[in-house]
């Protein structure tokens, strides 16, 4: 038997014992419980230190599982799943009984996916119920894509199935699909590696009547903060490319004394004697490869020893391509300078 699946049968037992472990998912690693032990998904919550009001995401194995856990399946669901699973899109769905509402925050639906990765699925098939997972951060914080990054963030606390590093790099697209006889309603609640594209083209082949529709209801996305992703050094986004970085660290430093110690329970770190030295966050010219190095870059920046991290957003980021890493990079940055 090799390392890799004694780790495997090791995390299935702690599992079925009511644990959570660390596995690897395609995007980031996830936090995982069984859906059918209600102490193992409380435990989610307060490993993560996460609010209950954040629902978690579904993992699955086959459609045929993901079918058991919604009340409605229809032909936008199927041809979601068919094209885009296993992989990095979730799909928000009306919640089925067998749900329990702690992992849905008491909303009435559910957020589904299969992974790509294959010792995710490999963990899944293993324990034959569906599993529970957030990404294995702690709420607010940047998310992992190595095995490591959890070990760390957990402080050796929770078992962690090492997978190699996340492929994808960034989480799921999370889709809201609101299926009527006439017309599918979709919302992008979260953007992703797959694009808003990338479901059209999938749809339109099958024939489909849907309309993107933006989401106003706070309740419809409870997970959508304004910051999140935030490592534990200020990072500044810098929008203008005529800011040499003196100018910029001295702007950064009238701004920082503006903000608030705390923002959405997220706290912001101000160093008391302002901020002098800067690591800039250089991420690959492709963005499916800056997606893939995003969060390990932003940890390994922080841990440089300079007071704050900045990023340089360019012309050449302007394709449609670069937004769902844009989402991510906006929601870490504590400061923007235009
Ligand atoms: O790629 C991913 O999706 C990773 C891996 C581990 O699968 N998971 C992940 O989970 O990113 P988490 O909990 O960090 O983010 C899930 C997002 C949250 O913003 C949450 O609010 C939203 O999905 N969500 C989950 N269920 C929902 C629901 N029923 N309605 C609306 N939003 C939902
Ligand atoms: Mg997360």
């Amino acid at each position: 038997m090799s390392d890799l699946d004694r780790n495997i049968k090791t995390a299935t037992l702690i599992l079925e014992e009511g644990g959570v472990i660390g596995f690897p998912t395609e995007t980031v690693y996830g936090l995982a419980a069984r859906i059918d032990i209600p102490t193992a998904i409380e435990k989610i919550f307060t490993t993560k230190e996460r609010p209950f009001f954040d629902p978690l995401i579904v993992h699955v194995h086959s459609i045929e599982q993901a079918q058991k856990l919604t009340s409605y399946w229809g032909t936008t669901a199927e041809t979601l799943a068919r094209n885009f699973w296993p992989g990095p899109l979730t799909l928000i769905l009306p919640r089925s009984s067998y749900v329990n509402p702690m992992i849905t925050s008491g909303l009435d639906s559910v957020g589904i996916r299969m992974p790509a990765h294959p010792v995710a699925l490999e963990i899944l098939r293993k324990t034959n119920v569906p599993l529970a997972a957030p990404s294995a951060n702690k709420f607010g914080k940047t998310s992992p894509t190595r095995a490591q990054h959890v070990v760390d963030e957990f402080k050796n606390q929770v078992f962690v199935v090492d997978g190699g590093d996340c492929q994808v790099g960034i989480e799921s697209t999370v889709l809201l699909v609101k299926e009527k006889a006439e017309q599918t309603d979709l919302a992008i609640l979260r953007k992703g590696h797959v694009l808003q594209a990338d479901l059209e083209k999938a749809l339109k082949k099958e024939g489909i009547n849907f309309n993107f529709v933006q989401v106003t209801d706070k309740k419809e996305s409870p997970g959508h903060m304004k910051h999140h992703y935030m490592p534990p050094i200020p990072f500044i986004l810098c929008r203008s490319q005529k800011k040499d970085l003196g100018q910029i660290l001295t702007e950064v430093n009238e701004k920082i004394n503006l903000l608030p110690d705390e923002i959405e329970s997220i706290k912001i770190v101000k160093p008391k004697t302002g901020i002098r030295s800067a690591e800039v966050l250089k991420l690959s010219d492709d963005p499916v490869l800056a997606s893939r190095e995003f969060y390990n870059s932003l940890r390994e920046s922080a841990q440089q020893g300079k007071d704050c991290i900045v990023f340089y957003q360019t012309d050449r980021h302007d394709d449609i391509r670069w937004e769902p890493l844009f989402d991510r990079l906006s929601k870490a940055a504590s400061i923007v300078v235009d």
